[in-house]
């Protein structure tokens, strides 16, 4: 079901008067908020998405950047792709939109239990004030030691011939990216929150990649679900509502909504 916009007037009962936004099980409490993010939150602040036509599997292969196979085959190629990518975020032109600093506000007024997870390696959302946040995809800046196992942040760009800081040892240093086949980082505190949380938020996310695009289903039933994002995803039968739009629009006009629901 697509929504034009929530409303509370003849709209989502569920946001009728206070907060007391009634989650699936009718407890009459600010529920626990859980936000799930994609690329799609970064693309107005200038960094491409992945799968959208202009994104950047259109131009290279996951098989030869974005896999452990690859940094074994060709760890130079790999190196140089990431450190492309973080030496952008060092540009001054790309910064946190209104979308990121919606979040933000969210977290600090919301009463209930929040928590955001990013699919995103960029840092806009700490830039943008962001701090109950986990990256379950890992972090363009920071790197991790094959032959020690220390992580650690890193601005600069990373070669074959990098010394480890902690071992001295080179040759194992690789981003702190979480590739395909691997883990993503954080799965246990993400499924327990998942578990608690009475409304469920995607943004700028195709819901092409699991696990992040199976959360929608753990908590389907029991949680309100919103989708905001240019187009319906993959998994967008799976959601309550959705708004469709720019994530700088439509996420500062939800979150306005949602704690104007909580008059905080
Ligand atoms: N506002 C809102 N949504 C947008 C905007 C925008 N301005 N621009 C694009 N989108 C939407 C697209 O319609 C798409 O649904 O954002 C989504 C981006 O999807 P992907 O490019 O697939 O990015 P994402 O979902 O984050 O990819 C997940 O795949 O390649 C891996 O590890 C990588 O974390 C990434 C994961």
């Amino acid at each position: 079901m697509t929504g034009q916009g929530l409303s509370s007037a003849g709209g989502d009962p569920r946001l009728d008067g206070p907060v007391r936004v009634r989650d699936k099980t009718g407890m009459a409490e600010p529920p626990d908020i859980v936000v799930l993010t994609g690329a799609g939150i970064s693309r107005e602040s200038g960094l491409a998405t992945f799968r959208d036509a202009d994104g950047v599997w259109a131009k290279l292969r996951i098989e030869d950047v974005a896999a452990p196979e690859a940094f074994a085959r060709d760890p130079a190629r790999v190196h140089e792709f990431y450190n492309a990518r973080r030496a952008q975020l060092a540009d001054a032109a790309i910064a946190p939109n209104a979308a990121h600093l919606a979040l933000a506000e969210l977290e600090r007024r919301w009463p209930g239990g929040f928590l955001l997870v990013t699919q995103n390696v960029d840092d806009l959302h700490e830039r943008g004030g962001s701090r109950r946040l986990l990256h379950m995809h890992g972090e363009l800046r920071r790197v991790r030691c094959l032959r020690c196992d220390a992580a650690q942040a890193w601005d600069a760009p990373l070669s074959v011939q990098t010394a480890c800081p902690a071992c001295g040892l080179s040759g194992g240093m690789r981003p702190d990216i979480v590739w395909f086949g691997e883990m993503p980082y954080h799965m246990d505190r993400i499924a327990a929150t998942l578990r608690r949380c009475g409304l469920f938020i995607a943004i700028g996310t195709s819901g092409h990649v699991y696990p992040a695009a199976g959360f929608v289903a753990e908590v389907a039933g029991r949680a309100r679900t919103v989708e905001l994002n240019l187009e319906p995803s993959e998994v967008a039968s799976h959601f309550d509502e959705a708004v469709h739009g720019k994530a700088s629009e439509v996420v500062p006009a939800f979150v306005a909504q949602l704690l104007a629901q909580c008059r905080r």
